[in-house]
């Protein structure tokens, strides 16, 4: 503490009202460091100092406008950030009086406490994120503190991260060799290439475990494309091994409905079959670590972000961060080396490794694959009019005000179209209708929607098969139409919503991001909308399609 010069208080899924909140102890407020209250930071801050902070039911989530007021003109926090641009919002409770000495920078339509100061205490707070990209003078902003309010100075060169990394490696796994589970994806490939430069070819091994959740085609891609970085780094025999485990994989999560168990039944399985090949690999000579391509915001998103003291709140319990793997994490038997790094980074790391384009630019798959994609449901009940629209009693995850939300879900009567028109108006939904997370529009449907109903439904092989159908329908639309490059991933989604003998559809979920934490739902052209939607209900076991219209947040970019 002695030697920092800033500080920066978060924000969090916490209110100050509450005992169990995070606190700062009242001498780092007149310790003279500058400090910046990032939303919860912003209104501690203001609490601490005798302000007073309203708490919010129902909160606002998503865009809104900067507006300047005069005080800003002398702002540092604020010098260079121009008026009436974007930020973004993810809170319930807001700050209503300002401690003294502070002033109010800048406000929204909604929210009079945007940004305030206390320039000669050098105390800042912004109720909006500027860490995130939908913030677009969000860099400005904290650059502005940490440069020029803290004084710090750059000295970090991405050009020499690779070289770092790798001697990252060498450190944490001293002379003992590193076992990788692969998928085929950009992290878990670029985490084993850096392991394969740091400690060369006769030291890395790796294992692709077909668990039957993969999309079509998936295995083969693999195997293709680590025979050629395996010929490349000098291998004799394959660099890969495939496991195929599809029916383990299915009679673990048999009558597995709960979106983290799914999770955690998967990464529990992936620790058996680790434990079972290194047995009958004769790897157990203490020689052996395991290596993940866990990246940052998986961490985050865990809740792991600082030990078991964390305050950051579980959207989801990544399966690379399951009790099994937290143990060997505990007994110093894993190496991450890319868990500082978010996905923009990892490709530019993969970049600089000369690693292939057409992988790089892959759209992220999540590790639990197609079941995070496939919906279970404990009920069985029929979908209800409201004003709104329909509701549909199948819940999915969400994240609203930083924590995890289980709700259902809102289908409104609109043909999406090119325009973002229709997400907007679901974003106000949302914040609206407490009860949803998310809106879709209705593309196409076999029956009425009111005659249809969600079914009590688990993860079973032919449900599977027809979401892997539906995903490659997709999958080849977009990727002749171009409309894949447009997109930061896409995933399609299978709900349990149906009548008579259809008892499953499909929800279209494209979404553009830059680092998976915040998200926004991206239209499409109206003929691909109708040629992917012709093409699927032309498969009889779909009973419609629809399309996810929802930003994260409030919408998390999986269903789950
Ligand atoms: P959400 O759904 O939380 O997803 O908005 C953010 C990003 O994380 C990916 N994701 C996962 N990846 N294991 C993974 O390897 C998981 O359990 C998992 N859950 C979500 C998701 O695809 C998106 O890119």
């Amino acid at each position: 503490m002695r030697h920092a010069r800033g500080l920066i208080i978060s924000g969090g899924p916490h209110s100050v009202y509450d005992h169990s909140s995070p606190v700062i102890e009242r001498p780092v407020l007149a310790a003279g460091i500058p400090l910046l209250g990032i939303c919860y930071g912003q209104q501690l801050i203001s609490q601490l100092l005798g302000g007073s902070v309203r708490q919010g039911d129902k909160g606002e989530f998503g865009l809104a406008i900067l507006d300047l007021l005069p005080a800003a003109a002398s702002s540092q926090l604020l010098a260079g950030v121009s008026d009436h641009r974007q930020i973004w919002m993810s809170h319930r409770d807001v700050v209503t009086a300002l401690p003294n000495g502070f002033v109010i920078l800048a406000t929204t339509s909604t929210c009079d406490t945007a940004a305030i100061e206390d320039g000669a205490r050098r105390l800042y707070g912004v109720q909006f994120h500027p860490e995130v990209v939908h913030t677009t003078q969000g860099t400005r902003i904290l650059e502005n503190f940490v440069f020029n309010i803290c004084g710090c100075v750059k000295d970090w060169n991405p050009g020499q991260r690779v070289a770092l990394v790798e001697e990252q490696i060498r450190r944490c796994v001293g002379d003992r060799n590193v076992f990788f589970f692969v998928s085929g994806g950009v992290d878990s490939t670029v985490a084993f290439t850096l392991c394969l430069r740091a400690l060369g070819p006769s030291r890395v091994r790796g294992v692709y475990v077909d668990t039957g959740l993969m999309r079509e085609g998936e295995t083969e891609f693999v195997e293709r494309t680590f025979a050629r970085l395996g010929a490349a780094a000098g291998f004799v025999d394959n660099a890969v091994d495939i496991a195929r485990c599809e029916s383990e994989f299915l009679t673990a999560l048999d009558g597995v409905r709960d979106p983290e168990l799914k999770r955690h039944v998967i990464g529990e399985q992936f620790v058996r079959i680790q434990e079972r090949i290194i047995e009958t690999r004769g790897l157990l000579d203490g020689h052996w670590i395991l290596g993940q391509g866990t990246i940052y915001p998986d961490t985050i998103e865990s809740g792991g972000t600082s030990g078991t003291s964390s305050k950051a709140a579980t959207i989801k319990t990544h399966h690379n961060r399951v009790p099994g793997i937290q143990k060997l994490m505990e007994a110093g038997q894993i190496v991450e080396p890319l868990a500082d790094f978010y996905k923009d980074e990892v490709r530019a790391i993969g970049h600089q490794l000369d690693l292939p384009a057409e992988l790089l630019h892959r759209h992220p798959f999540p590790g639990p694959g197609l079941a995070i994609r496939c919906l279970c449901s404990d009920v069985d009940a029929p979908v209800t009019r409201i004003p709104e629209g329909w509701l549909i009693p199948v819940r999915s995850v969400g994240v609203q005000g930083d924590s995890r939300s289980y709700s259902p879900v809102l289908a409104i009567e609109a043909f999406p179209s090119a325009s973002s028109r229709l997400q907007d108006e679901a974003t106000e939904l949302v914040n609206r209708t407490a009860v949803v997370n998310r809106v879709i529009a209705r593309v196409s449907v076999r029956e009425p929607l009111d005659r249809q109903r969600v079914f009590a439904s688990s993860i079973t092989h032919g449900r599977i098969a027809l979401l892997r159908r539906a995903d490659a329908i997709v999958r080849d639309l977009c990727q002749s139409s171009g409309f894949d490059a447009q997109v930061w991933q896409f995933p399609v989604i299978l709900i349990p919503l149906g009548a008579g003998e259809s008892r499953d559809s499909i929800v279209l979920r494209p979404i553009r991001s830059v680092d998976g934490m915040t998200a926004d739902s991206v239209a499409m052209p109206d003929e691909l909308l109708r040629e992917i939607s012709a093409r699927l209900m032309s498969v009889p076991d779909i009973a419609g399609v629809y399309y996810d219209l929802t930003h994260k947040p409030p919408g998390t970019i999986e269903w789950e």
